[in-house]
């Protein structure tokens, strides 16, 4: 009997580890694990060793007292009888010995399935304990942060491993990256890196030109390069946003992910989603077939918009919506800036990320995991535990965004050309579903949806499409925890929203966090402009299968007005005609995949068809492409609030070039 229950653990433990290392890494199975190893441990031990020669039955002769009905009379006699002792039913082919772990005779078999065992208990304790056994003290990084048309945000981190050394002074260099020959460095604003704050900091590069090319390297405070980076980092500036002649460029958003999940041992610094986004953003290995390609590739200019890429623009930036690190997944090392901190220099000094983060501009919002599962704010920063989850964030993520509208805060808007764009903050503000009416309830607290409706004011005539970020789906079809965690219970908040962004022209929506891939159109009343949500994620995490918790449509309906054009009495007139149709519904439904990332080709170089073009990459492969077709926008001139947003450089420019301000403002 013992061997079944030591076989049926041993089952169970394998099986829970695959799930908890390949799967999902969910708390239960980790409380799980080592209770199915520990029982599987005693139950092995009890289990009686069955000696080696029990796989031939053993015969030998027993006496047997036996019972002889001798007619009336009853007698006891002593037999000597040949008893075969066959020995438990147990097939013992190696194989089947070691995939069932049904302790068998050969005692090597046996130690082979403990050995499994033992190696897969390892393995999952080094999944969960990684961060603590590689804690990324000495992680040296850089990475551009928010771009502007006429600055740049640098993040550094440069620690200094004198022992007790408490600050580290860091210079950048900088330069117009010319193609002809290199000019000299000029010397940047130097960072003052304090082991309080982590060794890291930002740094602003101020006075650049619009649509140029930058390089940047390091040095200490005497100006002399240091190691790192070996290469000079590039990066260009943005476009001015008031030259009228569209925009054409890409890119790319995702949220969720942790290292070296789907777990393969001995790859705990790996974060393959950033491999394969890597690998998509700049094929490399060239052959000799295409070497040319490459090499032609290479040499193509920045700037030499759609000769790259197969005939793409570059990609500019990513968007990260939530969920860079998970500070709760699968463990939660407790309520300190350390165990925060730690898992922020353990993705930067990630070999596969840095592939990214050294080329491509990162913006980032957070979203639970980042604090820790669930969070609600409640507008009061001394909810446990935001302070240090906040202190991790802003160090590495926050402080290179975009500038906030008001101090402090984590959500910005930005623009790159004629497009725009708004990063909600969805965490910090949003009011606890079980207390107050319903009402009542925000999502973005008041000063946020101020900032939010006077942005929409003011791209609605300024940029031909609007991105706005939001970490959780705004749609409400989404089941299970989205139910309370996403905008759903914020509906009256959310109508209000919906009303007011069905006024304006190409609006699209971006969320991340259900680990699943989703385009959900919302229709409008009336002559409303409709708009799509489309939600991307997880960059390099676990996706759920057999279980869908997307619902396709939702109840609520909307009369939605489109106009037909009939002929009366001979002539073409345009009627409109009323449908009925839900208010929100499903385009697309992309469940499977570990690692997707959506990438926007947005072109608004023809005012009179702007068009988005969505690609989403699924394990590393194209899963769907969707054309989102945008109405003209009759962009009209800025108005005075914009003036201050000119580079100093630029209205100089403009007037060398014979433009006058007039025709601008
Ligand atoms: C570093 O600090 C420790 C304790 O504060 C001290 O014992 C040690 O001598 C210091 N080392 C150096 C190189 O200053
Ligand atoms: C660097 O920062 C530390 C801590 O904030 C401060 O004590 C020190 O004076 C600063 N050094 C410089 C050169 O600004
Ligand atoms: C060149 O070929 C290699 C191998 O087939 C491929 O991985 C790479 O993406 C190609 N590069 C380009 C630019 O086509
Ligand atoms: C790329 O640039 C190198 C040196 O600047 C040049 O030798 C080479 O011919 C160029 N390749 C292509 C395909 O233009
Ligand atoms: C904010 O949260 C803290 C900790 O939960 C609590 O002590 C404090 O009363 C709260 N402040 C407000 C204004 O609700
Ligand atoms: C956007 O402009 C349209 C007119 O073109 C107006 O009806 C609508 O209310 C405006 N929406 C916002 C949010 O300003």
């Amino acid at each position: 009997m013992l061997v079944f229950i030591t076989a049926g653990l041993s089952t169970l433990f394998r099986i829970g580890t695959y799930l908890f290392l390949r799967v999902l890494p969910s708390t239960i199975l980790r409380r799980a694990l080592p209770v199915l190893y520990v029982l599987y441990l005693s139950s092995l031990y009890l289990t009686p060793t069955i000696s080696a020669v029990s796989t031939t039955a053993v015969a030998h002769i027993e006496k047997i007292r036996l019972r002889v009905e001798n007619g009336d009379v009853e007698e006891e006699k002593e037999e000597d009888t040949i008893v075969q002792k066959v020995p438990l039913r147990v097939r013992s082919d190696p194989l089947t010995t070691v995939l069932l772990s049904i302790p068998g005779p050969a005692r090597l078999l046996n130690l082979v399935n403990l050995m499994i065992n033992t190696l897969l208990f390892l393995f999952a304790l080094d999944f969960v304990l990684y961060p603590v056994i590689d804690d990324a003290k000495d992680t040296v990084f850089t990475r551009v942060g928010a771009v502007y048309p006429d600055s740049a945000k640098l993040v550094v981190r440069y620690p200094l491993d004198a022992p007790n050394a408490t600050e580290n002074q860091v210079r950048i260099l900088w330069r117009q990256a010319s193609t002809a020959e290199e000019s000299t460095w000029n010397a940047g604003p130097v960072l003052n890196l304090t082991a309080q704050d982590d060794w890291v900091d930002i740094a602003r590069l101020d006075g650049l030109w619009p649509s140029t090319n930058y390089q940047y390297i390091l040095a200490d405070a005497e100006a002399t390069p240091l190691p790192y980076p070996a290469e000079p980092i590039a990066f260009h500036t943005f476009p001015d946003p008031r030259i009228p002649t569209g925009s054409y460029f890409r890119f790319v958003a995702s949220s969720c992910a942790t290292p070296n999940f789907p777990y393969v041992p001995f790859h705990g610094r790996q974060i393959r989603g950033y491999d394969l986004l890597a690998d998509y953003l700049w094929p490399r290995t060239p052959t000799p077939e295409n070497a040319t390609a490459v090499d032609a590739m290479n040499n193509a200019s920045d700037n030499a918009v759609a000769t790259k890429n197969g005939g793409k623009p570059p990609v500019e930036f990513m968007l990260f919506l939530g969920d860079f690190i998970y500070a709760d997944v699968p463990m939660y090392f407790g309520d300190n800036v350390e165990s925060y901190r730690r898992l922020y220099r353990r993705n930067y000094q990630s070999p596969s990320m840095r592939k990214v983060y050294e080329k491509l501009p990162m913006f980032h919002t957070y979203d639970d995991h980042e604090i820790i599962n669930n969070y609600v704010g409640q507008g009061n920063d001394s909810t446990v535990p935001f302070k240090s989850a906040d202190n991790a964030f802003r160090l590495y993520n926050a402080n290179a965004n975009f500038d906030p509208p008001e101090p402090d805060a984590h959500y910005y808007d930005f623009r790159y050309g004629d497009v725009a764009f708004f990063v909600m903050d969805t965490r910090r503000y949003r009011s606890d579903i079980h207390q107050g009416d319903e009402v009542s309830r925000t999502m973005l607290g008041e000063r946020q949806l101020t900032a939010l409706h006077d942005w929409l004011d003011r791209v609605n005539h300024t940029a031909t499409f609007k991105f706005i970020v939001t970490s959780v789906p705004f749609t409400a079809l989404w089941t299970y925890e989205a139910e309370v965690d996403s905008w759903n219970p914020y509906q009256y908040e959310k109508d209000a929203l919906l009303t007011t962004m069905h006024s304006v022209k190409n609006v699209v929506l971006l969320s991340g966090d259900r680990h699943e891939f989703a385009v959900i159109k919302f229709n409008a009343e009336g002559h409303g402009h409709s708009l799509v949500e489309i939600s991307t994620s997880p960059m390099s995490m676990f996706w759920v299968p057999l279980v869908r918790t997307l619902r396709q449509r939702s109840e609520k309906m909307v009369r939605r007005l489109v106009d037909v054009e009939k002929e009366v009495e001979g002539s073409i007139v345009t009627e409109a005609v009323e449908e009925e149709v839900p208010q929100e519904e499903v385009m697309k439904y992309v469940p499977e995949g570990n690692y997707k990332w959506s990438t926007f080709e947005v072109d608004t170089r023809d005012p009179q068809h702007p068009v988005a073009r969505l690609e989403l990459m699924a394990d590393g492969r194209p899963a769907y492409e969707l054309e989102i077709v945008g109405k003209s926008v009759d962009i009209r001139p800025p108005t005075k609030g914009v003036e201050a947003f000119v580079p100093k450089g630029l209205k100089g420019v403009l007037d060398k070039l014979g433009l006058r301000r007039g025709r601008w403002f």
